[in-house]
């Protein structure tokens, strides 16, 4: 191949350099510039076609705007993320960390899917052979389930067309390969060109598309990230291989609502749903211990209850900060509020703090429960029984209040919690007091408050 058929795209952001650079022009990270196949300008135009076919200027109002048709895969968790179900045409791009059981999942929903209708499944990373093992251990014999083991485009693609799949799961879409281009399986070029023909394919015959992606090391879904932007919904599989729970995440979805999540359990018979998961991931103390602190976090339609844990303990001239499960430049701001607006200091103190059972909390309302988690653990003081907090904390100090504060207490009180700390602007009025019997609410509008409210406790 001639030189000048080659270019260099980027891994973070897709953008491509004719050769190659320690730093992306376009982006600006290191080392992420990969070589792949350089296309022809009919190529290129061929790709930016639009997807759902060409059609004639028209007014909004006058375009018959069907319902799509959601058909449930028979998992009641994973219908929840998804939105309802699978849509027609619909490529739903599934990704997290090796082991966490999207091969099993999927084989399950696949299974399900096939006593109704005609379903594929392409497998890249396991044989047939293993394929079956799994669908035996899992109990899954019974519905004719098509099975490809395929790396090659070309052949899925063919496959698709002559079986005709109503439904159709590529696991995963790193391991495939096209033979238009030389570069390696799961390289840029080749996971984007794999995507972009699997959701013409898609699109075209009307069968329903998931692909399954690794996740990288930083947690990104590896290949550019211009897959997210092809893929109708972005699913995430998320928690700690070392628990039996296992979060699906719904980041984007053209067919519904985003950040609704489903939880599983890993067993020995495959994935099962947790229909009622408020109190999963709470770490279960005999007594009340020190650096523990319960929020409601509310991400989708159901409010959870997560413990996070905190300890601080006395570290060096740079000490650390480290989080798992909550962003780290907002647990360095909670310590600055922490020092600025109440006047407690973790300066020369290590800082770690953790969500319990491996779960990812993006909602700023966590920062209430994370501030009081360091505080509990600074000073060596358990939180009371039954305690929980929620609420934003500002850079002024000011104590915001979360969205749906009322649910969230209900679910609390509900549980049997004794004592809540919450916004002001979320304390429910006298009225409705009754819904919340047995808990008793403290309400604060700022930091120092808070801080002064557990220290009575
Ligand atoms: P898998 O679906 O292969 O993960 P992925 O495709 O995301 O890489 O999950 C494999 C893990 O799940 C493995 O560690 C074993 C465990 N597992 C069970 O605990 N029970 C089961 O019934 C099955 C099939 C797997
Ligand atoms: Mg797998």
């Amino acid at each position: 191949m001639a030189r000048d058929k080659t270019v260099y795209t980027c891994t973070a952001c897709g953008g491509t350099n004719p050769k190659w650079l320690g730093k992306c022009p376009h982006c600006g990270a290191w080392n992420t510039l990969e070589e792949g196949v350089a296309e022809t300008p009919q190529a290129q135009r061929h790709r930016y076609k639009p997807i759902a076919g060409s059609q004639p200027v028209a007014t909004l109002s006058e375009i018959e705007a069907a319902e799509i048709e959601r058909t449930p895969t028979g998992l009641a968790e994973l219908d929840r993320a998804l939105g309802g179900g699978i849509v027609e045409g619909g490529v739903v791009l599934i990704g997290g960390d090796p082991g966490i059981g999207k091969s099993t999942l999927l084989l399950q929903a696949a299974e399900r899917l096939a006593q109704t209708m005609k379903v594929l499944y392409v497998t890249g990373e396991e044989s047939g052979a293993q394929v079956a093992l799994r669908a035996r251990r899992l109990g899954l014999r019974e519905a004719p389930l098509r099975v490809l083991a395929e790396i090659q485009l070309e052949r899925i693609l063919a496959a698709i067309e002559s079986e005709r799949p109503r439904f159709c799961v590529i696991d995963s879409i790193q391991t495939l390969f096209s033979d238009a281009l030389t570069s390696a399986p799961g390289s840029v070029a080749q996971v984007r060109e794999c995507a972009a023909h699997l959701t013409r394919a898609a699109k075209s015959s009307g069968t329903a598309i998931v692909l399954v992606g690794h996740v990288t090391k930083e947690g990104a879904l590896a290949g550019p990230r211009v897959l997210e932007h092809m893929v109708d919904t972005v699913l995430y599989f998320e928690g700690d291989t070392h628990s039996s729970f296992r979060l699906v995440r719904a980041i984007k979805n053209r067919f519904g609502a985003v950040n609704e999540i489903g939880v599983f359990a890993m067993t020995e018979r495959g994935l099962k749903g947790v229909s009622n998961p408020s109190a999963i991931f709470l770490s279960t103390h005999d007594a009340p211990v020190p650096g523990s602190c319960v929020l409601v976090t509310l991400e989708g339609t159901r409010p959870l209850l997560v413990e996070v844990q905190a300890l601080v303990d006395s570290g060096g001239v740079a000490p650390r900060r480290l989080s798992v499960g909550l962003d780290r430049d907002r647990l360095a701001m909670l310590l600055a509020v922490l020092h600025r607006h109440a006047g407690v200091s973790c300066m020369d103190q290590d800082v770690f703090v953790n969500a319990v059972g491996g779960v990812r909390i993006q909602e700023p309302a966590a920062d209430l429960a994370v501030l009081l988690a360091i505080h509990s653990s600074l000073r060596g003081k358990a939180l009371p029984r039954g305690f929980l907090a929620f609420g934003e904390v500002g850079l002024a100090g000011e104590v915001r209040p979360a969205p749906r504060g009322q649910e969230r207490l209900r679910e609390a009180a509900k549980l049997g919690f004794a004592v809540a700390l919450v916004p002001k602007a979320n304390a429910p009025r006298a009225a409705d007091a009754r819904a919340f019997e047995g808990l008793t609410i403290h309400a604060v509008e700022r930091v120092e408050q808070a801080i002064e409210i557990v220290r009575a406790l």
